[in-house]
């Protein structure tokens, strides 16, 4: 994978801002928690329990509200993530986010992963701002801007131990696959914006493959896997594809002025443009890169897939090459194969 900070058409991430002293980030329970509605929520000081992480396929996953998120929590994710997030940003032209936000002084950034977006968001743009993420995993860095701090909370939660109306700006991106009820997140987040003032803004990645021209075949291996990504998550109960609904749902929950911007990501090195072609290649290494981080909980736990089944469907997944096996060996295969896509299913039952 591409070292996310060494590539010139990444945004800025860890400028140190002037006359500052960057904070080792606490992890404390956030002293406006007193304005608690008493509800169900908590938020967590780290300490060392916290860090003794369930692991599964060779991964390490979250300990706080185990098995509600299924993708690893280890520095290979963070590093994952953190490309991820270079990817979407250089997509968006190195724009943060897209809301019209001015001096804010509360910024939440739900689902925080590594803490990329609030850290470059501090460092960059509202060095004054109290930016504060929360995440199931205590995986953010210790030292961090000043009016950077990371907590540990489940954003399900209805109650979210903070004061309402107090935030200026509320940030999520990239949460798919990580929640049973979206729409009640934006809900809950609207009770603790500054009425009239403050911003939620969703960025989320459409993970199914289109193809503008109808040059992209069907059964393309990486449309199979996304198909069958969706058709598991959806069994599962925490959708992998909610970004064509973001904004319906934005708009039910009483948002107003919502504006959604739809952004194309290449998949592979094709575009003519170079910033487009270099950006295509290095989202289409970020895709296959994240192909078992994604699939082996979901399709373990949902599809009851065991390892050799998902390595198989991975293999095809990955496109890579290899001998084709002798008669024997594919007498053998033929019980570990693939299961044919969900329409296929469907249309055979
Ligand atoms: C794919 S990562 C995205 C991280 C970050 N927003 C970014 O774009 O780089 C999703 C993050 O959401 C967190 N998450 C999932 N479910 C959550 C929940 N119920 N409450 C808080 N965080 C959650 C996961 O632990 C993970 O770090």
């Amino acid at each position: 994978m591409a070292n996310s900070s060494t590539n010139s058409d990444d945004p800025p991430v860890s400028k140190e801002v002037p006359g500052k002293a960057r904070n080792t980030s606490p992890l404390l329970a956030d002293s406006g928690s007193s304005a608690s509605s008493g509800g169900d929520s908590e938020t967590f000081s780290l300490d060392d329990t916290m860090r003794d992480f369930p692991v599964h396929f060779d991964r390490t996953y979250h300990k706080y509200k185990a098995g509600s998120y299924p993708f690893p929590n280890d520095a290979q994710e963070v590093e994952r993530m953190n490309e991820q997030f270079c990817l979407i940003r250089a997509a968006h032209e190195g724009k943060m986010f897209m809301a019209d936000i001015k001096e804010p002084g509360n910024i939440l950034d739900i689902g925080t992963g590594s803490g990329i977006w609030a850290i470059s968001v501090a460092d960059n743009i509202f060095p004054d701002a109290q930016i504060t993420g929360i995440d199931l995993s205590p995986i953010q860095p210790h030292i961090v801007p000043p009016g950077v701090r990371f907590e540990q909370q489940d954003c399900s939660e209805l109650d979210w131990c903070r004061p309402a109306d107090s935030f200026d700006f509320i940030f999520s991106q990239c949460l798919m696959g990580s929640l049973k009820d979206y729409q009640q997140l934006l809900i809950t987040a609207r009770k603790y914006l500054v009425p009239g003032e403050g911003w939620m803004e969703c960025c989320e990645v459409d993970n199914i493959p289109s193809c503008d021209d109808g040059t992209m075949p069907e059964d393309w291996p990486l449309k199979r896997w996304s198909e069958w990504m969706v058709y598991a998550t959806e069994q599962g109960e925490r959708p992998l594809r909610i970004a064509p609904f973001v904004k319906r749902w934005m708009i039910e929950s009483g948002y107003v002025d919502v504006q959604e911007v739809v952004v194309k990501i290449p998949l592979g090195g094709w575009p003519a443009l170079p910033r487009l072609k270099k950006l295509g290649k290095r989202f289409h290494t970020l895709v296959h890169d994240s192909l078992p981080a994604a699939s082996y909980k979901t399709f373990n736990e949902v599809m009851k897939w065991d390892r050799a089944k998902i390595e198989l469907f991975l293999a095809s997944v990955r496109e890579i090459y290899g001998r084709r096996p002798s008669a024997d060996e594919e007498r053998q295969m033929g019980r570990m194969a693939p299961p044919p896509p969900p329409s296929q299913r469907k249309a055979k039952t």
